[in-house]
């Protein structure tokens, strides 16, 4: 029987929502002070969410983890230590950028672009590490209604516009029955009428026709 997979569907979410932000400043054109400003906000965004993600497996899994494997936490906590150093980098080189001129711009952009690709190397290997190391210990040493019941408590502490982004990059990043199998889990867990608010804002907001059919088709059967 497949088990329940913790790290699996966030972290394509996260790759996802990283290559796509990394795409976005490569091609900004700097010396424009309105695009300059608009790709920093997609960076605040990706920062947002990439911190986020980092209090929720501390708060939940590792405390958990830590009490069965004590060693395996120590090593994901440096490694969300050096995220967070790259996070106050970035916000450092954000305001280097809002604060130069249209000459300057240019060279500071690309300085965000290469601390962000030095941070998606070293979280790519951390969360590979988190998925094919980490998660296998944790299914070892919890059964799947206690995995399932450490997510549910992550959920239940987003607030709803930040559960609309996740879930929108997580769609926009799963395979169609990974899709399925993740809508069919929110719909299980949801007071009647918010699915159908929910699939609105998330998977009708972001899916082509194609990818929505396959969806509901498959949520029906
Ligand atoms: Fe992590």
């Amino acid at each position: 029987m497949e088990r329940h997979d913790l790290y699996g569907p966030i972290h394509k979410a996260l790759r996802l929502l990283q290559a796509r932000t990394l795409t976005l400043i490569g091609v900004t054109d700097f010396s424009d002070e309105a695009a300059a400003a608009r790709t920093i906000g997609v960076v605040s965004e990706l920062l947002h969410t990439a911190a986020k993600h980092l209090e929720h497996e501390e708060a939940v899994i590792h405390p958990l983890l830590a009490a069965r494997a004590p060693d395996a936490v120590i090593l994901l906590e440096a490694q969300h230590g050096e995220h967070r150093a790259a996070f106050a980098e970035f916000v450092h080189l954000a305001g280097r950028i809002a604060g130069a001129d249209a000459l300057e711009r240019p060279a500071r952009g690309r300085e965000l672009y290469l601390a962000l690709a030095r941070f998606m190397a070293a979280d790519f290997l951390h969360m590979a590490h988190e998925e094919q190391i980490i998660m296998p210990l944790l299914q070892r040493l919890f059964t799947d209604e206690e995995l399932i019941a450490m997510e549910g408590e992550i959920v239940a502490s987003i607030p709803p516009d930040e559960l609309t982004v996740l879930l929108q990059a997580m769609l926009e990043a799963l395979s169609r029955p990974e899709r399925a199998q993740l809508m069919g889990g929110v719909r299980a867990g949801a007071p009647p009428g918010v699915f159908e608010q929910l699939m609105q804002a998330t998977a009708c907001a972001v899916l082509s026709d194609e990818d929505l059919i396959d969806l509901n088709r498959r949520l029906a059967a």
